[in-house]
């Protein structure tokens, strides 16, 4: 299997976490290309990322050039056939068949020397592997929300991973100003696996009225968390962490002290989602 170097940047969905990760490829000089099977969403996520560059320029942490530059490295697109590149870096949908479809898809568009990143926050790294062409090309690639402010990057190596792939993550991480950590295909990951608690216990505390919300994000926030539960949960999106805390609970053998808590799974039916949508346990503007 030859390993290609990076030139040109395929990223699969346009939400929240697709649209930070094109910023900051684009941000280090790769030509990207993202991709969303919803034109509204490729708007939105043009404005987002043009807002974003303004107030690091506002800030002085970019120049007027490196704006213009990384707007002009981005392309955006919802035809897959346009999605043509060495790297993919896919953040659509937390569910494991929509992200072996499209990744499939890609193979055929790109041939089977196509890197295959997945940003999935909890999918077992092996079991996307299994159903692709070429399951050796698959690695994880986690970033963190919002992607162009924080550092940790997760880097999943599976069973089936090729070790260049994972190194060549590593470099490319450092290239992209992120700190990488290399962690192995376990349920939730690191970081996941160990906030888990963190979201359900604020959860079941106001599901049996020992506290409001209000209250567990200021005592939390107190102490020195940026944010507390209620607000990064909105934050995340509440459809996101729903799915995530499911599937690390049922990979676990549905431990009851990881049991997903109703109240999420409420505002996820009546599809308040969080900031995405405009609300969620919180209301924005
Ligand atoms: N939200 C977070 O804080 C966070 C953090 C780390 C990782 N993740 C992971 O990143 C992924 C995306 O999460 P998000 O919060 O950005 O979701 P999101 O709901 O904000 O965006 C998902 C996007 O994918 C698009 N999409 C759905 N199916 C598609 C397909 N087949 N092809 C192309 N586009 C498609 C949707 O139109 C939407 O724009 C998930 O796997 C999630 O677990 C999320």
């Amino acid at each position: 299997m030859a390993i290609q170097p990076f030139k040109t940047i395929i990223v699969c969905g346009a939400g929240t976490m697709g649209s930070g990760i094109a910023q900051v490829a684009a941000t280090a000089g790769f030509q990207v290309i993202q991709f969303d099977l919803n034109q509204a969403m490729l708007e939105k996520s043009a404005q987002n990322i043009a807002l974003s560059l303004q107030k690091f320029l506002d800030k002085g942490k970019i120049t007027a050039s490196e704006y213009q530059q990384t707007i002009q490295n981005i392309q955006y697109t919802s035809s897959i056939a346009d999605c043509k590149g060495q790297l993919v870096i896919e953040a659509i949908i937390e569910k494991p068949s929509a992200k072996i479809d499209l990744f499939n898809q890609l193979l055929l568009i790109n041939g089977s020397d196509l890197v295959l990143a997945t940003n999935t926050s909890s999918i077992s790294i092996d079991a996307i592997a299994t159903s692709l062409v070429a399951p050796a090309q698959l690695v994880g690639l986690h970033f963190f929300n919002p992607a162009p402010l924080m550092k940790l990057v997760e880097i999943i190596k599976g069973q089936f991973t090729l070790p260049a792939i994972v190194d060549q993550m590593v470099a490319l991480t450092k290239q992209l100003q992120k700190t990488p950590v290399i962690c192995k295909d376990s349920p939730g990951f690191i970081v996941n696996r160990v906030a888990r608690p963190y979201y359900l216990e604020a959860m079941h505390m106001v599901q049996h009225g020992l506290a409001t919300m209000e209250q567990v994000d200021a005592v939390l926030e107190a102490t020195g968390f940026k944010m507390g539960p209620f607000k990064l949960m909105d934050l995340i999106g509440l459809d996101i962490n729903y799915s995530v805390s499911t599937i690390v609970w049922e990979d676990l053998g549905k431990p009851d002290r990881l049991k997903p808590a109703d109240i999420q799974k409420e505002k996820v039916n009546e599809g308040s989602l969080g900031v995405k949508t405009k609300k969620g346990f919180y209301q924005y503007q």
